[in-house]
């Protein structure tokens, strides 16, 4: 089967498309013939081998996956002795992070990784859901507990999380402030956010607004300045950013907590834990992913380095042919 490869860590020059053997399934698992693979941070950090401390999961001096995708759809082509859950033919769509080989025309899953595709989406935007929905559901519900009418802002709102979370946000009426670059704001808009911020123009932790809940995806700043943002009993919570801050998050949160009776919390992802809720609003007609570009896997590195550059407005996805 066709694949892109890295042997080697570093920048998306290192992919090549090449001919590497099928993969088999294991008793409990199904194999299945990837239709569509979307990008994550996951996958651009794995690449480069960064951050260092990675490498340990990763491999120390080259990769030990090295083919590189985790949020795939597509169709189930066999389905080992034990695997009661899915037949061949039924579309699929999920998250095998940890896994990974969705790089690739066929990729081995657990079926616990899997859920039947949403009806009237293409492999490409049901590839775009599972980690990026999970973070906006987890972060904005599970975590940060959004309540009807609440006043929202997303910290990185034009990628992945930030364009699910504002459909989420909407069917609890928030009130919500998307802050990105300046090319994805028209986007913000369209897709319902009431307020856009340009963060190069206007930092939104000193406008002299508060918030009920921040949800970032981008942390690169002291607690104490989100502390500033917030409304008294409000939540930031964050999905991602230098790992030195987030530690920080984790950290100063029971103190904060209880000496400024504001909340402060990293969402550790739970993958796929919700797809089933997404399923029912996608099919309801209330959400639906933003896909940006369309690149084949043989253009995974120039998908890659778009990616990378960060000039994407929602999710990168590669159609499998
Ligand atoms: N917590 C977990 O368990 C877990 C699991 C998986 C992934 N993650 C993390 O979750 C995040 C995924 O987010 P995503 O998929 O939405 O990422 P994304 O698609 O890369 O979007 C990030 C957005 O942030 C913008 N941005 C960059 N710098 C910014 C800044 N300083 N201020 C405000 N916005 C900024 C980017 O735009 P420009 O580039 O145009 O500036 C981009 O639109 C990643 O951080 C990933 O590492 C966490």
């Amino acid at each position: 089967m066709k694949a892109v490869v890295f042997t080697r860590y570093g920048t998306a020059d290192v992919l090549e498309a090449r001919d590497v053997a099928r993969p088999v399934p294991r008793a409990d698992e199904v194999l299945v013939r990837v239709r569509a693979v979307a990008i994550n941070d996951w996958d651009w950090q794995a690449l480069q081998g960064i951050p260092f401390v990675n490498r340990l999961m990763f491999g120390l001096r080259r990769p030990k996956k090295q083919i590189l995708g985790s949020d795939i759809a597509g169709v189930v082509e066999a389905a080992g002795r034990d695997a009661r859950r899915f037949q061949p033919g039924d579309e699929v769509f999920g998250d095998l992070s940890g896994r990974w080989g969705g790089f690739a025309e066929y990729v081995c899953a657990g079926e616990s990784e899997l859920a039947p595709k949403p009806a009237g989406l293409t492999f490409e935007e049901a590839a775009a859901i599972p980690q990026a929905a999970m973070l906006a559901v987890q972060g904005l519900l599970d975590v940060g507990r959004l309540r009807q009418e609440q006043k929202l802002l997303v910290n990185g709102a034009g990628g992945g999380v930030g364009t699910f979370a504002i459909q989420i946000a909407r069917l609890y009426s928030a009130e919500a402030t998307g802050v990105d670059s300046a090319a994805k704001l028209a986007m913000l808009r369209s897709l319902g956010y009431d307020h856009v911020l340009d963060y190069a123009q206007e930092d939104f932790t000193r406008t002299g607004q508060q918030y009920d809940l921040i949800l970032d995806v981008k942390t690169d700043r002291s607690v104490f300045a989100y502390l500033r943002a917030l409304r008294p009993g409000g939540t930031y919570t964050t999905v991602g950013g230098s790992m030195g801050r987030l530690a920080r998050v984790a950290l100063l949160g029971p103190l904060i907590a209880v000496l400024r009776k504001k909340r402060v919390r990293v969402v550790g992802l739970k993958p796929n834990k919700d797809l089933g809720y997404m399923t029912e609003l996608i099919e309801a007609g209330k959400v639906r992913p933003v896909v940006d570009g369309r690149y084949t896997l043989e253009q995974a590195g120039e998908a890659m380095r778009f990616f990378g550059e960060g000039r994407h407005q929602g999710k990168v996805v590669l159609t499998v042919e």
